[in-house]
């Protein structure tokens, strides 16, 4: 595959999250023009997005997706515009990744950034889960189910866990949510992105229940673990935007921390990026104690982080 982003004649797209393979097939094609990387100044929307997506560590594959999505639809209002066909997509996505990847903090990203590429009018993120879909009694569900994506109308329906529809079996009420969701992604297909997220082996498993379900969404994207130098990235990332740092010995206990913690931990039960933020968090808090102990309060001593402060998850 040499796009990232492929469409089938069916309307699907496949996103490859391979860069490897990308790029060794690059190379055995001829380049037929040099194109320019500098976005030309009238996008100033697609700069905008790169800002915001910059933040994000990693996910170079979703960054790549997003700002193709903002080519492809400008090369559709260009295409209308000299009366050649322009055909609307659906956008609607499933997230499959462990805890912690980033699945919740993109979704609520594309909200913003669909806003911006006029995709969605409104650009909002209604957040569900199991218990918001399904009801009580027989048509309950559906009732439940359509009051939620009218209130994500012009914007982003994103059922966490979804997963947990499929569980009950047949008799379950989940079932009906997972109807009325799959007949509405196609009625009002332009009027609503569906997102749903969840962790990969139970995604796939839920996949398997319907036999639609699969081809109505375009977009799957996996949320791959990250490694130890993005963990860092991200802890440094976060400390910055608090106006903190680390130490360098407490930057060596983190690292040499999240090294061991990665190796014992089942990589479902390791909630990366969260991981990260709850460390920083607590530390936070104990640093603050140190400091009223200490009675110091310059300002070096207010922004470092020392190796003390750390507090690893178990110990609390
Ligand atoms: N690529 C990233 N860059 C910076 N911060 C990140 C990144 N990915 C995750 N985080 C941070 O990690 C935390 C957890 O992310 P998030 O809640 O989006 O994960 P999730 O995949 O939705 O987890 P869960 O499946 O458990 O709901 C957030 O504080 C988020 O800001
Ligand atoms: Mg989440």
């Amino acid at each position: 595959m040499d796009q990232p982003i492929r469409m089938k004649s069916n309307g699907q797209i496949t996103v490859s999250l391979n860069s490897q393979k990308r790029k060794s097939l690059t190379k055995e094609l001829p380049v037929p023009q040099v194109v320019p990387k500098v976005i030309p100044p009238e996008h100033s929307a697609l700069k905008e997005i790169e800002d915001e997506l910059g933040a994000l560590v990693g996910m170079e594959e979703m960054k790549r997706m997003i700002k193709e999505i903002y080519a492809w639809i400008f090369v559709n209002k260009k295409r209308e515009e000299l009366g050649l066909k322009a055909r609307k997509q659906a956008l609607h996505m499933m997230f499959k990744g462990n805890p912690g990847t980033g699945k919740t903090t993109v979704a609520r990203l594309i909200g913003k950034l669909f806003l911006k590429m006029n995709v969605l009018s409104k650009g909002h993120l209604i957040e569900a889960e199991r218990a918001d879909l399904v009801g009580e009694y027989i048509g309950h569900t559906a009732q439940k189910t359509r009051d939620l994506i009218k209130k994500a109308q012009g914007g982003i329906l994103f059922i966490d866990e979804a997963y947990s529809l499929g569980r009950g079996g047949e008799k379950d009420f989940g079932k009906e949510a997972i109807d009325t969701l799959v007949k509405h992604m196609e009625d009002k297909q332009h009027e609503f992105i569906l997102i749903l997220a969840g962790y990969s082996r139970e995604m796939d498993y839920f996949l398997t229940l319907n036999p639609g379900l699969h081809s109505r969404f375009p977009l799957v994207i996996d949320f791959p673990n990250y490694t130890i130098e993005q963990l860092m990235e991200i802890a440094s990332r976060m400390l910055d935007e608090r106006e903190y740092s680390l130490s360098h010995e407490a930057e060596k206990k983190l690292k040499d921390h999240l090294i061991w913690v990665k190796a014992v931990l089942s990589p479902n039960s390791f909630s990366n990026g969260r991981y990260v933020r709850n460390i920083i968090e607590k530390s936070i808090r104990a640093q603050a104690m140190r400091l009223l102990l200490q009675n110091s309060f310059d300002k070096h001593e207010l922004m470092t982080l020392r190796s003390n402060d750390l507090i690893f998850e178990e110990d609390s």
